[in-house]
């Protein structure tokens, strides 16, 4: 059983375009080497365009913010699957904290979007995790079950590459928090054995579930020697080079 580490950088609403090639540009040249694990980068949309054209002949996947189920229509600020994948994009991230807690998307909307990926190939990062006051309630669990059977109904998945979770503490996120490496370890295999029940034992053995919150150069060697942590979901520190450079070639 292999599960290719995957290193992501979600640039959330930064970057002008100039910003954004230069980092994508710095990106693919720091996988260029990486042939052992995956580099995703997700930018803002409106620098989708500019970045693909970059990335053309690295090893560095594009991905999206966020996505919508529909191929067209009456879906005003909204992105389709179609539209991203002309671009070029093959993965997108779903049910982030930020699209949950700010714009209050629902575990039902959550689903549609996934489900909409999935439908067109392309793969959906599914973002779980729970707030300080549900962690400080001893409802961590409880939620991350909720989120992740909620996220997948009616999902089937036949070939573990096509789904990718992410375990994102709100907590952690953007406050220089991070979850500790036996607790994110805890948290994955938990999150595996909910996946080992929902799917083929085969399949959820192989499903990647990425750690996200605070991930930085000084914490991700030992976040990645975690059995079940097969990447990172990085903010802040995938917008500078040097440190999306020191992630990407973490040892763990
Ligand atoms: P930070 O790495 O800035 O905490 O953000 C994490 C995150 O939300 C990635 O999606």
């Amino acid at each position: 059983m292999t599960r290719t580490p995957l290193i992501a950088g979600n640039w959330k609403m930064n970057t002008n375009l100039a910003e954004a090639e230069q980092l994508a540009a710095a990106t693919a040249r720091a996988a260029a080497d990486l042939l052992d694990r995956d580099v995703m980068i997700a930018p803002p949309f409106t620098a989708i365009a500019q970045v693909a054209d970059l990335l053309h002949d690295s090893r560095v996947i594009l991905a999206a913010q966020n996505i919508c189920w529909a191929e067209k229509g009456a879906f005003t600020g909204e992105i389709s699957p179609p539209m991203l994948k002309e671009l070029g994009v093959s993965m997108a991230i779903v049910g982030h904290s930020e699209r949950r807690h700010i714009f209050g998307e629902s575990d039902a909307l959550i689903n549609r979007r996934v489900t909409g990926a999935m439908e067109h190939q392309l793969v959906p990062v599914l973002c779980i995790g729970e707030t300080l006051d549900e962690r400080e309630s001893e409802r961590t669990k409880a939620v991350l079950e909720k989120q992740l059977r909620a996220g997948l109904v009616e999902i089937t998945v036949n070939d573990p590459a096509a789904l990718v979770l992410a375990y994102e503490p709100v907590w952690a996120i953007g406050t220089g928090k991070t979850a500790a490496p036996a607790e994110a370890q805890e948290i994955h295999a938990f999150i595996r054995k909910l996946l080992a029940a929902m799917f083929e034992k085969d399949i959820a053995s192989q499903i990647r579930i990425l750690y996200g919150g605070s991930v930085v150069p000084d914490n991700i060697d030992a976040l990645m020697g975690q059995e079940d942590v097969d990447g990172a979901l990085v903010g802040g520190a995938a917008l500078k080079a040097e440190s999306f450079e020191r992630i990407i070639h973490f040892n763990g």
